[in-house]
């Protein structure tokens, strides 16, 4: 701090140059490494109506810059001392009033100390920019920054998108940076629930006044620009807001609101919106659209993380079920035969001395009650890994299981061998595709056909009747999935009623 000028030293000696500060029309301010303000002429006072001696010496946070561009003005210091450039600016100076106004900056370090800014208020010029571009530099600069300020807004959403910040604070920034960047006082990210209404998901209110909280249901049975990119699924915006409706609530006092789409793996899933008490800028509903578009990303790698979370639950669910039906059977068949086997030797030895006839009958039964007894455990042993398709492959493995179903099969499979566990995906996927097909497809027959297509296996089964398979109604098919996705697949099927089952499981055959 030792090399940062007092504002006393930093008054200006030379006459010219105070004369010159004090009578331009631009403002001229001086801040030092923190932002304390070391010098503010008076064009800036007459512009925030606050006098030196309130600000001399103070942060120029916590009087001049609006608490929504707080972040990005120390940003901008950091920028100017870490590299001893700047970029020209624009940014709002909240007056002593509390109203804003919008001023073009040029900016230039001083040997390390202080940084001189210069600015022009363009609040006016702002409010009646259309056409006032042509020929005009300063508008031209005022045009540039806005879109680098753009630019690094939607990079700060980038940036927490990629970092893969909770869904709750992307749509917290996306709606202070859209507040920001089109200068409006209200905006919100809503998701459409299906129920013709749209949950408010993140919001920003500059007055935080009469704000909904988050998770208020919107209905969407009005005119309004949420509704309309309901319908339409493409940005809207309605410049003079004269509904009466529930909608209203939202944009309960602003003149202005227009929405875009959010739209997550090729279906509308919310909208980005705002809503101002002033016309809106022009194309305001289509620079939302980048925002959305950030959305979308976010909320997609989301989407996939939950899906990814949920896939594998159920992975360790069936894991479970599997156990436990594995335990019953035990239970049930083979540790009952085993059990009395050992009674019917018991019987067996005492009868030795008292009843030696009867003897050769009980071992009899006894070794019969072994081999009923072994052969469920090996029956068991194959239904939880096959012995057929580790010996012989998919092509006997399948063979075999057609052969057991009561359903006529038409089988297509390739020889080769496979790796393990792409052989075990197909085994199951077919397994439980064709006992549904066999259980609820009253169908005539049934077909299967696994083959090489380019770099993965594409695995077809269909049958011929009834259709209306639902993943809903049971644990198979979404399992079939699951499995598909674990080795890194896709499975998709079509089942319309009438009209059979078709089930599609592509898997990479590059899996180990
Ligand atoms: N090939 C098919 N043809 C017609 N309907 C089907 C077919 N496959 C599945 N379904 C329907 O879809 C529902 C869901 O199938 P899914 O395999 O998920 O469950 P499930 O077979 O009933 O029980 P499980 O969890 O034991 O597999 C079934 O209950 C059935 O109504
Ligand atoms: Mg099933």
């Amino acid at each position: 701090m030792e090399d940062t000028p007092t504002p006393e030293e930093l008054e200006l000696g030379d006459s010219f140059a105070r004369i010159l500060t004090e009578t331009t029309q631009s403002l001229v301010c001086v801040l030092d490494r923190e932002g304390r303000i070391l010098l503010f002429n008076e064009a800036c006072e007459r512009a925030t109506g606050y006098s030196r001696n309130e600000v001399l010496g103070q942060l120029a946070q916590d009087f001049v810059i609006p608490s929504e561009e707080r972040e990005a003005f120390s940003d901008f210091l950091d920028f100017v001392w870490r590299t001893g450039t700047s970029s020209p600016q624009v940014g709002h100076w909240k007056t002593k009033d509390g109203a804003r106004r919008l001023i073009a900056w040029s900016n230039r370090p001083l040997d390390g100390t202080g940084l001189v800014t210069t600015g022009i208020d363009i609040t006016d010029r702002e409010s009646n920019r259309d056409g006032a571009l042509e020929g005009d530099p300063e508008a031209k600069l005022v045009e540039v920054s806005r879109v680098a300020n753009e630019h690094k807004a939607l990079r700060r959403v980038a940036t927490l998108v990629a970092s893969e910040a909770s869904p709750e604070r992307i749509f917290t920034s996306v709606s202070a940076e859209v507040a920001r960047v089109l200068q409006v006082n209200a905006t919100a990210v809503v998701r459409y629930v299906g129920d013709g209404t749209a949950e408010m998901v993140g919001r920003h209110n500059r007055d935080s006044s009469a704000v909904l909280p988050l998770g208020t249901r919107l209905p969407l049975d009005d005119g309004s620009a949420l509704a309309q990119v309901a319908r339409t699924a493409a940005p809207a915006r309605i410049d003079d807001w004269g509904g009466s409706t529930a909608a209203e609530r939202f944009r309960y006092g602003y003149r202005s609101t227009a929405a875009a789409p959010i739209v997550v793996g090729g279906a509308l899933w919310g909208a980005v919106a705002i809503a101002s008490e002033e016309a809106l800028p022009a194309e305001a509903e289509s620079r939302l659209g980048e925002f959305a578009e950030l959305v979308s990303l976010a909320v997609a790698s989301a989407q996939a993380r939950t899906d990814l979370i949920a896939s594998r639950a159920r992975l360790v669910k069936a894991g479970d079920d599997q156990r436990r039906r594995l335990e019953r059977n035990l239970h049930d068949g083979a540790q009952a035969r085993l059990v009395s086997v050992a009674l019917q030797l018991r019987v067996a030895r005492a009868s030795l001395q008292r009843n030696p006839d009867a003897v050769p009958k009980l071992l009899e039964d006894a070794a019969r009650e072994l081999d009923a007894g072994l052969a469920e455990l090996r029956e068991i042993a194959r239904g939880l890994h096959p012995a057929l398709l580790v010996d012989h492959g998919l092509r006997r493995a399948l063979e075999v299981l057609a052969e057991r179903l009561p359903l006529p099969i038409a089988l297509s499979v390739i020889e080769e061998r496979l790796p393990e566990l792409l052989e075990a995906t197909v085994y199951y996927i077919v397994a439980e595709a064709l006992t549904n097909a066999a259980k609820h497809a009253d169908a005539d027959g049934a077909s299967v056909t696994i083959a090489r297509d380019g770099a993965v296996l594409r695995c077809t089964i269909a049958d011929d009747g009834i259709g209306g398979a639902d993943p809903a109604g049971g644990t198979g098919l979404l399992g079939l999935r699951d499995r598909a996705e674990a080795v890194g697949g896709t499975l998709s099927f079509t089942s319309p009623p009438g009209q059979g089952t078709t089930i599609v499981a592509a898997l990479p055959l590059d899996v180990t």
